[in-house]
């Protein structure tokens, strides 16, 4: 494995994604089975960071931010190939810095398997969060 390159702003297809996706194990929790719905999701997110391996994309991190006050990170994914090397720390890190950490919070909601990873990496736990969920 060489150095690994994160990009603020290189575009990724709906395809691109959907792999890598599936390459973290996120796919089993995203629509991935709805090329129109992701196509939507990486349209209207106003923040991607992506890591690469070269040209193999190993790390996303999608988010929605208004840079001024809050900022959803929806989707983090690392290929399982090249997990626990820090790429996923550094994706949230790069996402709150784009968001601009000053001034915006960073909110998630964690996966079943990652739920004891943002505790680890010095994310703060709030019992204050509240859900409507999706219909479908
Ligand atoms: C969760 C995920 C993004 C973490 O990415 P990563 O690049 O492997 O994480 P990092 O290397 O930055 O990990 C930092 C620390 O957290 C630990 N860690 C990593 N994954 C963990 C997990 N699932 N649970 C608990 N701790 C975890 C690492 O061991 C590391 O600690 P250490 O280096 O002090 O031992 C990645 O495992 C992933 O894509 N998982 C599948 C998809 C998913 O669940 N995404 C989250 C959606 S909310």
């Amino acid at each position: 494995m060489s150095l690994i390159c994160y990009s603020t702003d290189r575009k990724i297809s709906v395809d691109q994604f959907i792999d890598l996706l599936k390459r973290s194990t996120l796919a089993e929790r995203r629509p991935v089975q709805d090329h129109v719905r992701i196509e939507k999701m990486l349209m209207h997110a106003n923040i991607l960071i992506t890591a690469w391996d070269g040209d193999l994309l190993v790390g996303i991190s999608r988010a929605l931010s208004d840079f001024a006050f809050c900022c959803y990170l929806s989707d983090l994914a690392v290929d399982e190939n090249y997990q626990h090397k820090g790429i996923g720390k550094e994706l949230i890190n790069k996402t709150h810095e784009v968001a601009n950490e000053q001034d915006a919070q960073l909110i998630l909601l964690a996966a079943p398997k990652a739920v004891n990873y943002y505790p680890k990496i010095g994310m703060e736990q709030f019992k204050e969060c509240f859900v409507i969920r999706r219909k479908s």
